[in-house]
């Protein structure tokens, strides 16, 4: 299985910090906030990494993330998406070559989790294709793709539905997904949607719709990143994480090892 990760879109809700660089180079505590999901499919042993960026700071990845070694990639690739803000699954097209006919693991640059995704790599491999989702439940599903499942069956989501007004279940889709080689002819017969992107779960209702939707529960932290609140909270979380220490011991300050303090 090879890697994708989408790093594309203005990042307009973080003006001003977006005027200097593309938001997925910005800080989460010590690390580039695109080095999160880099490290989460380095863990599950997927080290042939695509980076979809696009927009006025693209050349900016290159200086960071470099040839990708220091970092346990064996091969990073970048492509430029077209047209600023066309959506994740339009960003998702350019991965066709790169994938060569193998499955691949997609993670929006933007969304971290120190969950092990490498059973779940394992078991989609075996299971031979369709597409998984993760997801997990948060306080604010409204936000995010939003599962609605059988009433019959509660293992099965029958329909994902993008930020509803009234979601049905308190989970989220998480920018965290596996496909099959099947998703590049899925993405050419998606039209736009009302904000005008092709929409990642309209992706993901094809493959309800053909029976091949599978989903897991992220085991862990999981957030997104693309506003204030939830830029902090990720950076709070991994402050934590990272020190091995609570968030009022790091106010503190004093609490912090002194090795940890540069
Ligand atoms: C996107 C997806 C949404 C998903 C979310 C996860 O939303 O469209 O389905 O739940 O990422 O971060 P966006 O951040 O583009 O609003």
């Amino acid at each position: 299985m090879k890697g994708v990760i989408l790093a594309g879109g203005k990042g307009s809700r973080l003006y001003p910090l977006t005027y200097a660089t593309n938001k997925h180079l910005l800080p989460i505590y010590d690390q580039p906030m695109i080095f999160y999901p880099i490290q989460t499919l380095v863990k599950a042993g997927i080290t042939e990494v695509l980076i979809v960026t696009g927009d006025i700071h693209a050349g900016h990845f290159i200086n960071v993330i470099k040839n990708g070694k220091e970092l346990g990639l064996t091969h990073v690739e970048y492509a430029y998406q077209e047209g600023g803000s066309a959506g994740i699954a339009d960003a998702l097209k350019y991965a066709e070559d790169f994938a060569d006919g193998e499955s691949i693991a997609v993670i929006l640059g933007d969304n971290t989790t120190d969950a092990d995704i490498a059973p779940a790599v394992n078991k989609f491999e075996q299971n031979g294709g369709g597409a998984m989702v993760f997801l997990k439940k948060v306080i604010d599903p409204e936000r995010f793709g939003n599962p609605i499942f059988d009433k019959n069956n509660p293992e099965k989501i029958i329909k994902i539905v993008e930020k509803p007004s009234s979601p049905t279940s308190e989970y989220a889709v998480t920018g965290l997904y596996f496909y099959d080689n099947d998703v590049y002819a899925i993405i050419r017969g998606l039209r736009p949607s009302d904000r005008g992107e092709l929409e990642i779960t309209d992706v993901n209702n094809a493959y309800i719709e053909r029976g091949k939707l599978s989903w897991s529960e992220l085991d862990g932290f999981w957030s997104d990143s693309g506003t204030f609140h939830s830029l902090f909270r990720s950076s709070r979380f991994w402050a934590q994480k990272r020190l091995g220490i609570k968030y009022k011991e790091i106010v503190a300050g004093n609490a912090i090892p002194k090795s940890k303090i540069a």
